[in-house]
């Protein structure tokens, strides 16, 4: 095995100081497989991966990574790469019943694993919804349906009761955007719905949701913090024209503030209607306010930028592709200043912003065990470069506390299966062998040598 040297990231910069936390994350529903076992009920992934046509190749997330059942030597795992933090999510229909009981054993698997990683020495960073809603409430209209907000809310409640303790930060959802637009807009997640009505009622439900969950968690886990994950996309456009910029602006305007100005400023940016006119949600006295709770940080998903331009009829649609930019196994650009520049935005656009982690940020690349390991050159110099780009936006003032690569091991990728791999272990799915891939041997030296300093 070649050494593998650290990140390059200079010792003096914020960034590798040891109180800026370095983590590494997962989801339930990527990584754990044995969906049906100790009475875990359906999900709408589960019954999503089942449609055919849905998931690249029909894979499914029945044996995922097998974590359920490897989860003491991947927290070995974890622990070896010497990070301060881990970032996983309770998959919901393992530890309530349709009724809303708690399921024992499903919460059992949770509170070992909680329990392993405090004695690791690792704090927790736990999500409580990264998608996999109980297919029992999809039936019922899913996040389209008001009663579904309530529903997670005493399941926020029901975890902050059982794992009261163990958990360093609690996020309330996981990228609510793609929950809603990707599963309601254009059906590329489960449930796979094609409806803009349905669309930003869904968002309007997963926030009240959200701001209903965070008393609850408060109440029964006084001691942790609360708040959410939101995914952002950096737009620039195509052209200096009026019309491309606008494009931009509207681009923006679906992908960052649709969602983080109700939770910030407590309305939505009355441009999601202009660019889908009519679809204004049912919204009822008290949601806003309710949706605008303080949060004690704010978690930022950031992968990539697009380039818009005017689309000939007041919306935006995709520039093509420059072919001379660097981009990932996914097709995305790689552009770290967009992490950046979005960041210190933020800063002036909401008075209120909380400290933020970097719950996020990876790539996928086609990797493969080699003699000499699993070489991923262009991730090592990714991941340097965007936690570069952090440190740039902290020194411009932006309250920045932590990072997270995604991904701790290649797992699902959603509609991809596993044909995309994200983490910086390699996983063989045939096997379940892992392989720390280069990349992770330079993160972990990073982190010994920062120990060190
Ligand atoms: C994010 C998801 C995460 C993972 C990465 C690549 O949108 O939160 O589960 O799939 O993308």
């Amino acid at each position: 095995m070649p050494s593998i040297p650290p990140l390059n990231i200079p010792a003096n910069s914020a960034i590798a100081q040891r109180e800026f936390l370095i983590g590494v994350a997962t989801a339930s529903f990527q990584i754990e497989g044995a969906s049906k076992e100790d009475g875990r009920l359906p999900s709408i992934w589960d019954t999503y991966c089942n449609e055919p046509g849905r998931v690249l190749h029909g894979d499914t997330g029945e044996v995922a990574c097998d974590h359920y059942h490897r989860w003491e030597s991947d927290v070995d795992l974890i622990a070896n790469l010497g990070v301060d933090a881990y970032r996983l999510s309770v998959a919901w229909p393992r530890v309530m019943d349709e009724k809303g009981r708690p399921n024992a054993k499903g919460l059992d698997f949770y509170k070992r694993l909680l329990d392993r990683l405090q004695e690791k020495g690792l704090q927790s960073y736990v999500t409580l919804y990264h998608w996999d809603l109980p297919q029992h409430l999809q039936d019922k209209g899913g996040w389209a349906n008001r009663e579904t907000a309530y529903r997670f809310a005493d399941y926020a409640e029901l975890m902050a009761r059982e794992l009261s303790g163990k958990v360093t930060a609690w996020a309330t959802l996981n990228e609510p955007w793609c929950s809603a637009y990707l599963g309601y807009g254009i059906g590329r997640h489960a449930p796979g719905i094609t409806d803009l009505r349905q669309t930003t009622q869904a968002l309007h439900h997963l926030l009240l949701g959200h701001g209903l969950a965070l008393p609850a968690l408060q109440a029964h886990d006084p001691q942790s913090m609360k708040g959410i994950v939101c995914n952002i996309g950096a737009a620039t456009p195509a052209t200096d024209s009026p019309q491309d910029r606008d494009a931009a602006h509207l681009s923006l305007t679906q992908q960052n503030q649709w969602v983080l100005d109700p939770l910030l400023l407590g309305s939505y940016p009355q441009d999601i209607f202009r660019l889908w006119p009519g679809t204004e949600p049912l919204v009822l006295e008290g949601d806003m306010k309710t949706i605008s709770t303080p949060l004690d940080f704010l978690g930022i998903n950031y992968y990539f930028r697009t380039v818009v331009q005017a689309d000939g009829h007041g919306r935006y649609t995709e520039a093509p592709h420059d072919m001379t930019v660097e981009r990932t196994q996914m097709g995305w650009e790689v552009y770290p200043q967009g992490l950046r520049d979005l960041l210190i935005d933020f800063r002036s656009r909401y008075p209120t912003l909380p400290p933020i982690y970097i719950t996020e940020n990876g790539m996928a690349s086609d990797d493969s065990v080699g003699d000499n390991g699993v070489a991923d050159p262009q991730r090592i110099r990714f991941l340097e470069r965007h936690l570069m780009a952090v440190n740039e936006a902290m020194m411009a003032g932006v309250d920045v506390r932590g990072y997270f690569i995604w991904s701790l091991m290649d797992n699902f990728e959603w509609a991809y299966g596993y044909e995309r791999r994200f983490g910086i272990t390699h996983v063989d799915y045939t096997t379940q062998v892992r392989t720390p891939k280069h990349s992770a041997q330079a993160v972990q030296a990073f982190l010994q040598q920062r120990k060190q300093a």
